[in-house]
């Protein structure tokens, strides 16, 4: 499918939704205040590739990723509970050990870029199209 709504009701604050997309896993993330706070509050200057939280997100509460490593495409860790999510508390990739904060963007490990977020948007205050 070129694109695909999903519905983010189901999700509560704290949990997590993996859909498809064009063969690919879409990672949503409803994120509490303190995952926020913690995408929001980071020097960019530590960042390997350095994005604003606020440049990979609409809604502060909603992180929406594709969930394949910008290393060699593996799926991070992170998605369901009890996962280990490393240390900044976004994703952990078991493959080569590269390490996402909540924000979705690269922290420690051979990946060279963040998450990708797709094209996405908005069709109610819960739903979104994905593509
Ligand atoms: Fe993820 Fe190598 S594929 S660290």
């Amino acid at each position: 499918l070129a694109s695909v709504e999903v519905d983010l009701a189901p999700a509560a604050v704290g949990q997590s939704l993996t859909v498809k997309w064009r063969g690919k896993p879409v990672f949503i993330r409803h994120r509490p205040e303190d995952q926020i706070k913690a995408a929001q509050d980071v020097d960019l200057g530590v960042l390997p590739d350095p994005q604003p939280d606020s440049a990979r997100v609409q809604k502060a509460e909603w992180l929406v990723v594709v969930g394949v490593c910008t290393h060699l495409g593996c799926i991070p860790l992170g998605q369901n509970p009890g996962d280990n999510r490393g240390p900044y508390g976004g994703w952990f990739c078991p493959c080569h050990g590269s390490i996402y904060d909540t924000s979705g963007r690269i922290r420690q490990g051979p990946a060279p870029a963040n998450l990708v977020v797709p094209t996405y948007a908005f069709t109610t205050d819960t739903k979104i199209k994905i593509g």
